[in-house]
């Protein structure tokens, strides 16, 4: 438990290591990989090398060291978290050793500021936190069943790899061997690849891009280019792993959904960002209600546009909309297509969906009717 005093001492200390999380979160990790270097199996690399996962731990902790007196307004936050805590095998003995790292961060990075009073407050405020996300997480485990193995990455078949846009973007059908249990999910969820390279595992998520079918996993993997770090796990798929070959996979997980009862559907995708929303679209043929869903798709050119053909058949007319590199995506088309009980769902990189955002907001559109997916830790491109 924390203490009044403890709280005042947080929030007053919130903002100089706001300031300075970058600094103290990158301390951190080298600390605690150079200690526990088995965690370099389970930290995302890429996230690491630019940053972005460092300020979305620091980010979380400071939140939530602010909020500590009404932590249920994190709780979609939390779960999302938790979901990829989870989907990466995180497990309860994990989070003193990150409490621990945290903590020698905090205090080597106030020095002589640094005093025992500021130090069990912060130990506190992670203590509250770990233990709810051990909570939630023990949850999501259970859910897995009573059979160890399923908690874990399994190996799934590859029985289906076709390019399906540009020979950039390839999709994966996955089965698991002599039929064994595979875990039903809901469209919006992804499933976690993990691949060994250099000597230790590298893990990405993917989202599922059809809604299940009772025996198998699809997901589309894109082509990064070779001389950037973030494209390790895709592109290993993508040379290394043929029909046949076996592949590890942790069950699918994942809070982003369709809204239950939503009347109106608006599906915006950023390149290949129409991954996810593919699947909900698919989702709501099957239910019958496609008549409500209208997809907007801005992509380079139309041959980068994958599922284009199933889109468009499955969209009534003028539901499908594509806009390609030089007719870009403005107010006036948004307001075309948008109603008063539109929920909006958006998927593609950041500086694509912070412009959505931006003109929705323009267009008056309620916030709690938008809703992202991002490729990266969403707390680190929070603002303000
Ligand atoms: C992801 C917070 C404990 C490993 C994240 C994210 C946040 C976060 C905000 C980003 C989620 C997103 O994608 O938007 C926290 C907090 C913790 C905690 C506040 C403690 C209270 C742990 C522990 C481990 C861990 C104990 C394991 C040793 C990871 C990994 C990712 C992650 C590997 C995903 C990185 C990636 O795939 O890019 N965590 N976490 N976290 N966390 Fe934690």
């Amino acid at each position: 438990s924390i203490t009044e005093q403890q709280k005042a001492i947080i929030k007053s200390t919130v903002p100089i290591l706001k300031e300075n999380g970058k600094e103290i979160t990158s301390m951190f990790y080298k600390q605690m990989f150079e200690n526990h270097p088995e965690l370099l199996d389970i930290f995302n690399q890429t996230n690491q090398k630019i940053g972005t996962q460092p300020l979305a731990l620091a980010n979380t902790i400071y939140f939530a060291a602010e909020n500590i007196d009404n932590l249920q307004i994190l709780m979609p936050q939390i779960k999302l978290i938790a979901h990829k805590h989870r989907a990466l095998t995180i497990q309860p003995e994990h989070y003193p050793i990150v409490g621990k790292y945290l903590l020698l961060a905090i205090k080597q990075f106030l020095g002589d500021k640094s005093t025992q009073d500021i130090l069990d407050a912060w130990a506190a405020a992670y203590n509250i936190i770990a233990n709810i996300f051990i909570d939630i997480e023990k949850q999501l485990y259970d859910e897995l069943g009573p059979n160890e193995e399923d908690k874990g990455f399994v190996p799934l078949t590859i029985v289906k790899k076709e390019v399906i846009a540009h020979e950039s973007i390839v999709a994966l059908t996955l089965e698991r061997p002599q039929n064994g249990k595979m875990f039903k999910f809901h469209v919006g969820q992804y499933l976690t690849i993990r691949i060994r390279k250099d000597g230790n595992f590298h893990n990405r998520h993917y989202s599922l891009t059809r809604p299940f079918d009772g025996k198998s996993y699809s997901i589309a993997v894109k082509i990064e280019n070779m001389n950037e770090i973030k494209g390790i796990v895709s592109n290993e798929i993508i040379n290394n792993y043929n029909i046949g070959d076996t592949i590890l996979a942790s069950f699918p997980a994942g809070t982003f959904q369709l809204v239950e009862n939503g009347k109106h559907h608006l599906f915006i995708g950023g390149g290949v960002g129409i991954t996810v929303l593919s699947s909900m679209i698919h989702e709501l043929n099957k239910q019958g209600k496609s008549n409500d869903a209208i997809l907007i798709h801005c992509v380079p050119s139309e041959e980068y546009a994958a599922f284009n053909a199933e889109l468009k058949s499955i969209l009534p007319e003028g539901q499908y909309q594509l806009f390609c590199k030089d007719q870009r995506l403005g107010k006036d088309d948004l307001e075309k297509v948008l109603k008063a009980d539109t929920q909006v769902y958006i998927c593609g990189s950041v500086p694509f969906m912070d412009r959505i955002e931006s003109l929705l907001v323009e267009c008056g559109h309620p916030s709690s009717q938008i809703h992202i997916e991002a490729f990266q830790p969403t707390l680190s491109v929070i603002k303000g």
